[in-house]
């Protein structure tokens, strides 16, 4: 096996040149505008609105994807007293605590192990007369069966909310994915394919929903003399979109690295079948999907391998995370929360997400491979 001298880490951000980031700089300093809606900020609302492909009046940039969640789901109403809202234990703690901030009750619904994301069908059974949206995660960035659950949305007339987090830059058959459901949350956080440091942005069906989420991300301030609502700060700074305009520049490299490192587990891996490779397809569920490979996740065949292996990888200077493990309905403020969902347990039981970053060599990525199959033998 081999040993690392410098330790590969499972992420590390994307940086642009300190120079360039500087030289950038001076625009803000020209401007003397920090925060506020400033003018960079606006220019980068306007360019992820035409690489997402959605009109700029059905998108609205925020300071993280947590409070663009919260903000979303207060202003769809799920912050209507014992409103239920069923959605996935398979995903970070974000997307349940955003929901319980606003005062709904997370309902957890079964994933599929192809996907790792939550199915329509596992849904369905736990929608009651309290039941009030639907919040499925693209899990990793794979889309979830977006027709399943557009029509389980119409059918019980419930707000469809996807949180896209890992999903920037994922199409389907061509159309960007956020162009799915009443809205969707993409996080633009340094641990992620594309980031602005800190930053979330949420894309909508209806552009009436623009000003009640600007207005919620100010405060709820309507002018200098009024304010209607309980808002809060969750604004994105002038800085933070200037790393995102930088990162912006790069993406189709920032992409097409990910998929080669991805590539390349996937031909250490192939035929092995103690590892199995979350497959990435390019036709599911009767559409084409053009993936990001924001993450490399694997299963392996119980918990006690998993555990073996993330240990012994550590030995070796390889440092993976078991994303998303435990469960949410495992944390302590989730745990009386119903739904049994044995699929996404044996995913978090048998999880590894493995390193993939900008910049990342793919003899190393060959090396760490090698090393897994070596540790789980
Ligand atoms: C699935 C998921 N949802 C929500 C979030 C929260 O996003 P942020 O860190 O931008 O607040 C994250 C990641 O951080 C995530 O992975």
């Amino acid at each position: 096996m081999k040993t690392f001298n410098e330790p590969i880490l499972v992420t590390r951000p994307y940086l642009p040149s300190l120079e360039m980031y500087k030289s950038k700089l001076a625009e803000v300093w020209a401007n003397q505008w920090l925060t506020n809606n400033g003018p960079v900020v606006r220019r980068f609302a306007t360019r992820l609105a035409e690489v997402l492909d959605v009109a700029e009046a059905r998108t609205s940039l925020f300071v993280n994807g947590t409070l663009a969640l919260e903000i979303v789901y207060q202003a769809l109403g799920l912050d209507t007293p014992g409103a239920e809202v069923i959605t996935t234990p398979f995903t970070f703690v974000a997307t349940s605590h955003a929901l319980r901030r606003v005062g709904a009750t997370p309902v957890f619904a079964d994933v599929d192990l192809d996907t790792l994301c939550m199915t329509p069908e596992s849904a369905e059974k736990l929608i009651t007369e309290k039941t009030k949206a639907i919040v499925p995660v693209h899990v990793y960035g794979h889309p979830c069966d977006l027709d399943g659950f557009e029509r389980l949305a119409k059918k019980y007339d419930l707000r469809l909310i996807y949180d896209a987090a890992h999903a920037f830059g994922v199409k389907v058959n061509g159309k960007s994915i956020a162009d799915y459901g009443d809205a969707s949350m993409f996080s633009f956080h340094s641990t992620k394919l594309f980031h602005s440091i800190e930053g979330g942005l949420l894309t909508f069906r209806k552009p009436e929903l623009k000003a009640a989420l600007e207005r919620l991300k100010n405060f709820a301030i309507r002018s200098e003399t009024e304010c209607d609502n309980i808002g809060t700060n969750a604004k994105m700074n002038e800085l933070a979109a200037l790393m995102g305009e930088c990162c912006l520049d790069v993406l189709p490299e920032l992409i097409s690295h990910r998929k080669a490192i991805y590539d390349t587990y996937a031909e250490v891996f192939e035929g092995q079948d103690n590892v199995r490779l979350l497959p990435r397809p390019e036709k599911m569920y009767g559409y084409e999907i053009t993936h990001n490979y924001a993450y490399v996740p694997v299963l392996f065949k119980d918990f006690e391998t998993r555990e073996r292996v993330y240990e012994t990888l550590k030995q070796y200077n390889i440092f993976t995370r078991r994303y998303f493990y435990p469960l949410l309905s495992d944390f302590e403020p989730y745990r009386t929360t119903t739904g049994a969902t044995p699929i996404a347990r044996q995913a978090a039981d048998c999880v590894l997400s493995l390193p993939s970053y900008h910049g990342l060599d793919l003899a190393d990525v060959r090396d760490v491979a090698k090393n897994i199959l070596e540790s789980v033998k």
